[in-house]
């Protein structure tokens, strides 16, 4: 996949807008991976005296800015993590925002306020992606894990700005195409979890799959007359009573699939693991996955906490950090945040 990259792009005292993965929930945790998979673009940018101001958002707010949703701790974490000058900002736009960006020094950052506390984000409202391109010249995408949204920091923004992929980005792509490009067989999915959402890819997902395994809340989702469920791709997990773990009968059919696999994808838990007693299913599955011999896939935030809770890291080939974007990524060999990077698609 030719994209345009950001060493291509003449960062140098420039002002950069970075569209970054900040969607961290509990920042003691682990889920700081998040967070240090931005360090290479940010020295990057650091080095080469951009002036950069940091966008991104955390949860899902419904356009309302909550306190517990704040960036405020992300950019604390992230100045941390990094050793980096990072200054925040509680707005979004506005001339108070204005008036900050201009005072960025080269080398150093601004973070803005979570961008969904602004509705407009989420509507791709045309005056509000103007306003997030007046704050730079350059735009870089290093939000890899929301680029199959069709927001305006994700797909209008970057049409208005010399545009690119940041190095994590970059890396995504490259890890992930090999389960595009001629994958060992079989292909054998694991989708679960608790978004909904995640079931509007599976249609797409039966060219590349050879079995899709479902678990989690899915189950829930998928009524008992279903075409899904006589469909011989599919093997749909059946629920404990309570519905926070799959049965033990559905651990050893989704183990039975996964020990003749040649690739694995693994997107979402298969119960409440951070319970002690709903941990079984999504125990058993991934070490089921991390002793195969397959080309091993996972992706997604909550995904990434249970197989570090398990210490299983280093057990896989690739981590990403989407869930739905990484689904979308390998269901259709793109994302809109990709399309949008090529000025010719506008
Ligand atoms: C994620 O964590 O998957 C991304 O941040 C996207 O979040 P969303 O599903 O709320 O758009």
């Amino acid at each position: 996949m030719n994209l345009p990259t950001l060493q291509e792009q003449s960062a140098t005292n420039k002002k950069v807008i970075l569209r970054a993965d900040l969607d961290v929930k509990k920042l003691k945790t682990n889920e700081n991976e998040r967070l240090k998979n931005l360090l290479p673009t940010l020295s990057y940018l650091s080095e080469n005296k951009a002036k950069t101001v940091i966008i991104g958002h955390r949860g899902r707010t419904g356009g309302e800015v909550s306190e517990k949703l704040s960036l405020k701790p992300v950019a604390e974490k992230l100045r941390e993590i990094s050793g980096k000058n990072i200054d925040f900002i509680d707005e979004v736009v506005g001339e108070k925002v204005k008036a900050k960006v201009n005072e960025i020094k080269p080398g150093e950052f601004l973070m803005l306020e979570n961008l969904r506390f602004d509705k407009r984000e989420e509507e791709n409202d045309e005056g509000f992606t103007k306003s997030l391109a007046s704050f730079g010249e350059v735009y870089v995408n290093d939000a890899f894990s929301v680029s199959h949204r069709k927001h305006s920091s994700i797909v209008s923004l970057p049409k208005l700005l010399q545009s690119c992929i940041g190095f994590h980005f970059s890396n995504e792509i490259k890890h992930l195409e090999k389960v595009l490009n001629n994958p060992k067989n079989p292909v054998v999915f694991v989708i679960s979890g608790i978004k909904q959402d995640k079931i509007n890819f599976f249609e797409k997902l039966e060219g590349t799959a050879d079995k899709i395994l479902v678990a989690g809340r899915l189950p829930e989702y998928i009524h008992d007359t279903s075409p899904l469920r006589e469909n011989v791709k599919y093997v749909i997990g059946r629920l404990m009573p309570d519905k926070e773990d799959i049965t033990v009968k559905s651990i050893e059919k989704f183990e039975k699939e996964i020990s003749s696999a040649g690739t694995i994808i693994v997107s979402g838990p298969m119960g409440k693991f951070e319970e002690e007693g709903h941990q079984m299913g999504t125990k058993r599955v991934l070490k089921a996955v991390s002793n195969s011999d397959a080309f091993k896939v996972a992706g997604g935030g909550n995904t990434e906490a249970a197989i570090t809770k398990f210490s299983l890291e280093d057990k896989f080939d690739w981590i990403s950090t989407g869930g739905g974007a990484m689904l979308e990524f390998l269901s259709t060999g793109t994302l809109l945040g990709l399309i949008a990077l090529s000025k010719d698609v506008n």
